[in-house]
């Protein structure tokens, strides 16, 4: 485990850092949030969230708030019944809001579609309709490969319905990334399309599906929607169109009440090991939260605003601020499907421009890359409909923040950095806009209902200005209820850090600042970090030595100045693979695309004679991080042999 110490260089330009932003008195005295939540959440904790529920509505209400006998395992909201979907959707046409618009959707090629809470009820009854004539019932299992279409949200919604659990797979994983995570789940309907538009490109996924579900004999049907209109397969029996057969079902469809802890969703994440985990996350206590945090930390006041989220839906973001959280908010929301540069790099603010755009929220590797491009680009258009600002991801620098609050934000709008992950389900520390006075580069306190330390290896709370590892010390409403299928991997990758304490170590270093603000620092694990997509060092390497020219591999996560990290990975190449130079690299980048996704493509791979390993066979990937940011090569006295960091370095020098 890498020391949070280590990341010290970044770290003293962070705390050097001593700009604050108080809210305005015309933001503070309108918003939602007030600090008066936080008193609350400390009197009684229970009942705060008790009261935070009330934002749903149950079918039957539960007799506990939390039931933690069973510690790691939480049951919230004990007996409570409740439909998702019904709280997504239903419930807003029936309070008279069917006309408002849920979904602005803009295509990647520039066609648009306009979703009311009307359309998106008749839409989500046709598809539960459909899954349900399907023969699935509630607890099966349904992947999703989709990309950024209005269509995926019914999907989910559709599944949520009928209690069944989606495992969405991001549709830029690969084939093989799809296959393991269906084996997995043995899900028996995967939805997918015919292609998806990627920067101007029509480019066809269905082939991967086939390719997957070949050697997946779970799965029953392939549901296909049609998208780009580019040729498919079909395999009689098992393959349909969205439009056959969505399109003819009845728009009625009377949603049933499922028990508050009933599973909502699998989604995968990078582990420290090759084997992706699937966390679950289940229905009340997750609705509960997502719902909760929307309104407050983004200030969303349902008849005025517009929101976008820029995230995919295929990563938790878009789970919980894309789908879950603002339809349970009755958001109008917009959705855009491609990326920001197609087919100019003002793609974005035109979108912001055109539906009046008041809450964005991205990640610190898209605003780089905007800060890349130039500000002169956001300046041609209107963007003075904006008034939250969100980040989410990965630690934010105060450069990228300071550029988002004045080129995107007007000097006017809050930002809001929140830190979560895919297993805390929701916004777990975050600024409260209209309330909390904002640091660039801070994502500042523990919301309120939410208990989070910084701690020393022995679990003991560190000071003011003292560094450590970020816990979680009690139970919250999202949490994941568990990994997949592997209650013990559960238990020792999130509760065995801190067993003696109880603490949920969430696998990041962090900081108090003087003030005792929270400073996050990037992972302590072996999970990198890339443009905001977790991505382990052991899956990259399993994929390298996966390939024949590869004899051993290690990889790891190389500060960049757009993507957060990058892939770096080291090989030592099998005989004849030595001498083919650049083409056997070339070889490598495609083959690991090919078994994860073009997201894990390493930036750079080196060729080396030997891995630095310790005595006990060890991987130093400190060192290796020296020579993947040309610094300085640290201690190698722990090496078994001292003299390969030599070797490695020669060879590199000699080499290139
Ligand atoms: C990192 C994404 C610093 C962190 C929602 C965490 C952050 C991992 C922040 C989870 C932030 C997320 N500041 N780091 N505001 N937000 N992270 O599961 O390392 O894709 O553990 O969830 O991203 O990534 P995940």
């Amino acid at each position: 485990m890498t020391q949070p110490s280590d990341q010290s260089a970044a770290l003293d330009n962070l705390l050097n850092e001593s700009r604050a932003f108080p809210p305005s008195e015309e933001f503070a005295a309108q918003a939602n949030a007030t600090s008066a939540l936080y008193a609350e959440a400390d009197a009684d904790r229970e009942a705060f969230w008790a009261k935070q529920a009330e934002r749903l509505h149950w079918d039957t209400p539960w007799t506990k708030v939390l039931d933690w006998d069973d510690a790691p395992f939480a049951k919230w909201f004990v007996g409570g019944k409740l439909n998702v979907a019904y709280n997504c959707v239903d419930r807003h046409v029936e309070s008279g809001h069917g006309d408002q618009v849920a979904i602005h959707w803009e295509g990647e090629p520039g066609d648009r579609r306009t979703i009311t809470y009307a359309d998106l009820k008749r839409e989500v009854s046709k598809a539960a309709n459909a899954l349900a004539s399907l023969g699935l019932r509630a607890g099966d299992r349904v992947a999703i490969y989709m990309p950024m279409i209005p269509e995926t949200v019914f999907a989910m919604l559709a599944s949520a319905r009928l209690g069944l659990t989606h495992s969405v797979v991001f549709g830029g994983f690969s084939s093989e990334a799809l296959r393991t995570r269906i084996e997995d789940a043995e899900a028996k309907l995967v939805i997918t399309v015919d292609g998806q538009y990627r920067r101007g490109q029509a480019l066809p996924l269905k082939p991967a599906v086939d390719e997957a579900v070949a050697r997946t004999p779970s799965v029953r049907n392939v549901l296909v929607v049609r998208r780009t209109g580019t040729d498919v397969d079909f395999t009689p029996d098992r393959d349909l169109w969205w439009h056959e057969l969505v399109d003819g079902q009845s728009e009625e469809h009377t949603p049933e009440a499922f028990d508050a802890e009933h599973p909502l969703y699998i989604l995968y994440t990078s582990g420290t090991t090759g084997k992706p985990k699937g966390i679950l996350h289940t229905s009340g206590g997750y609705l509960t939260q997502v719902a909760y945090t929307h309104h407050n930390v983004f200030d969303l006041k349902p008849d005025t605003d517009v929101y976008w989220c820029a995230a995919d839906v295929g990563w938790v973001t878009g789970h919980s601020y894309i789908v879950y959280g603002p339809l349970a908010n009755r958001a109008t929301s917009v959705m855009y499907e491609g990326t920001p540069n197609t087919p100019h790099e003002g793609r974005w603010w035109e979108i912001v421009q055109r539906y009046k755009v008041s809450i964005l929220y991205t990640a610190p590797t898209t605003i780089r890359t905007f800060m890349k491009w130039g500000a002169d680009i956001p300046a041609r258009y209107d963007l003075s409909s904006l008034r939250v600002l969100g980040s989410v991801g990965e630690p934010i620098n105060p450069e990228a923040w300071m550029w988002y609050r004045e080129h995107i934000g007007g000097n006017r709008a809050p930002i809001v950095d929140t830190w979560w992950q895919t297993e805390t389900g929701a916004i777990m520390i975050s600024p409260l806009p209209g309330v909390t006075a904002t640091k660039p580069g801070s994502a500042m306190a523990p919301l309120p209902g939410i208990a989070a330390k910084v701690v020393d290896d022995t679990g003991a709370e560190v000071g003011k200005g003292g560094g450590g590892y970020l816990v979680l010390d009690q139970p919250w409403p999202s949490m994941l209820r568990g990994i997949w299928g592997d209650d013990q991997r559960y238990r020792d990758t999130y509760w065995s850090r801190f067993a003696e304490q109880g603490y949920y170590f969430a696998g990041d270093g962090a900081k108090y600042d003087d003030d005792g603000a929270i400073w996050l620092l990037g992972r302590v694990d072996d999970v990198m970090n890339v443009s905001g997509h977790r991505i382990s060092t052991t899956e990259v390497e399993s994929a390298l030595v996966s390939h024949p020219s590869v004899a051993e591999a290690a990889v790891v996560g190389a500060t960049d100045p757009t993507t957060g990290q990058g892939i770096v990975a080291f090989v030592i190449l099998r005989g004849d693979a030595k001498d083919q130079g650049e083409q056997v690299i070339k070889a490598l980048r495609d083959h690991v695309s090919k078994e994860i996704g073009p997201i894990a493509k390493p930036r750079q791979i080196m060729v080396v004679p030997e891995l630095p390993k310790t005595r006990s066979g060890k991987i130093m990937r400190r060192l290796l991080r020296d020579v993947a940011e040309n610094r300085q090569i640290g201690d190698v006295t722990t090496l078994a042999d001292s003299s390969v960091m030599d070797l490695i370095s020669a060879g590199l020098k000699s080499g290139s």
